[in-house]
């Protein structure tokens, strides 16, 4: 990340910063790993300490499934409109480990009344479908399609998104959500060689100092429970704030892929790391342009890791029951591969126009019991039957 800053700061960190009425702004600073990662500063014009009310927390999150066979799996989401009323009640989480969860998510409604921060985990949202606003402390952050939203833990959002189909994948991470450590220096500066750089990382633009007094509820996210904090006044009541630690977007149509002659390895496709995943964009691009070059992808032993798929856009139609919205998950443990007759077909391809998400895990991951009405029963077979192959665009791993 780099350095910003929005709104009025003090001229020196940790000195008397005053109000019109001469109190002093309550001065807030969020750190990360300790005091050995980024962090930003922010000016309160209330204590950040000082609540109202405590309501009883609620039971919150997926119940995982411990004797799920080992199997390639399919969860097919292609037909879901809408998986619950609000931003919370919709997450549907269908994978989960002690590093992630894996979730979809589409509201009924379009906006939040109520705050709402995950204290446990960053999240990323990834808007398949859906164009609005996430408003936190930080500022208002434009959401498009297509977007990454990253928002680090503790961050109080609250997200409003216009009328229209609304789709969005949800990544939590019980550690920091970071750009990928090879292509940045020794000063973090994004390298030469990497696939986007700071000028395509959004942060928040506008800064909203909310002096409303009332009532404001905030739903924090943590061990299994949602805690209610009631609060008389607005957590967006920061006058400034500055540093390394924010809420952005970083769009999966501003990754810019790298090619080769023979196929490339799923790490050229990395987007952002994290401890025991990473996460992978699979864009339009050129395909291989070796004269022998075989477009499909090579059988693959992940022997390591367990790899989910999630298809945005693009011709999977002609895979094997694969529509917009699938999930695919093929577990360390098994070899994967492309379809029958795939191979062969794949030659002399020059492009293709697919659009996916990778998240690969370092430990297994859980299916959950939301998942299971999505589960496609025949997937585990689908290398066996021949009938009715055609090439399949998707050249992911
Ligand atoms: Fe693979």
């Amino acid at each position: 990340m780099y350095y910003h800053r929005l709104g009025h700061i003090p001229p020196k960190r940790h000195t008397q910063f005053r109000q019109p009425d001469g109190s002093l702004y309550k001065e807030e600073l969020v750190s990360s790993e300790g005091f050995s990662g980024i962090y930003s500063t922010l000016y309160h014009i209330h204590p950040p300490t000082r609540i109202k009310a405590l309501k009883e927390p609620v039971k919150f999150g997926p119940a995982k499934i411990e004797n799920y066979a080992l199997q390639q799996t399919h969860l097919n989401t292609s037909k879901v409109t809408t998986t619950g009323n609000d931003f919370l009640e919709a997450r549907k989480t269908l994978w989960m480990n002690a590093d992630c969860a894996i979730s979809i998510c589409s509201p009924r409604k379009r906006s939040m009344d109520y705050f709402y921060k995950n204290a446990e985990g960053d999240e990323v949202l990834f808007v398949h479908d859906g164009k609005g606003v996430l408003i936190s402390p930080y500022g208002k952050l434009e959401i498009r399609q297509g977007d990454y939203v990253v928002i680090p833990r503790t961050v109080i959002y609250k997200l409003e998104f216009e009328e229209g189909p609304l789709r969005l994948l949800i990544i939590e991470s019980t550690s920091p959500i970071e750009t990928v450590k090879r292509y940045r220096n020794q000063l973090g500066q994004l390298l030469e060689h990497s696939p986007y750089c700071e000028r395509d990382i959004r942060p928040p633009s506008e800064l909203i100092t909310d002096t409303t007094k009332g009532d404001f509820l905030l739903k924090i996210k943590k061990q299994g429970y949602l805690h209610q904090y009631v609060y008389d006044y607005s957590p967006l009541d920061l006058v400034g704030w500055d540093g390394f630690l924010w809420p952005y977007a970083f769009s999966i149509h501003d990754f810019e892929p790298i090619t080769g002659r023979i196929h490339q390895p799923p790490p050229v496709h990395q987007t952002f790391q994290a401890h025991n995943f990473v996460i992978c964009s699979f864009v339009p691009r050129l395909f291989d342009y070796h004269p022998l070059a075989i477009p499909a992808p090579y059988n693959h032993s992940n022997i390591d890791s367990d790899e989910v798929l999630y298809y945005a856009e693009g011709n999977f139609m002609s895979r094997r029951g694969i529509e917009r919205g699938s999930f695919t998950l093929h577990p360390g443990g098994l070899p994967h591969g492309p379809h029958p007759g795939t191979v062969e077909k794949s030659i002399g391809a020059k492009e293709t126009h697919e659009l996916a998400v990778m998240i690969d895990t370092f430990r297994p991951l859980f299916l959950t019991t939301d998942a299971l009405e999505f589960l496609d029963k025949n997937y585990p077979m689908s290398w066996t039957d021949n009938a009715g192959e055609t090439f399949n665009e998707i050249n992911t791993p």
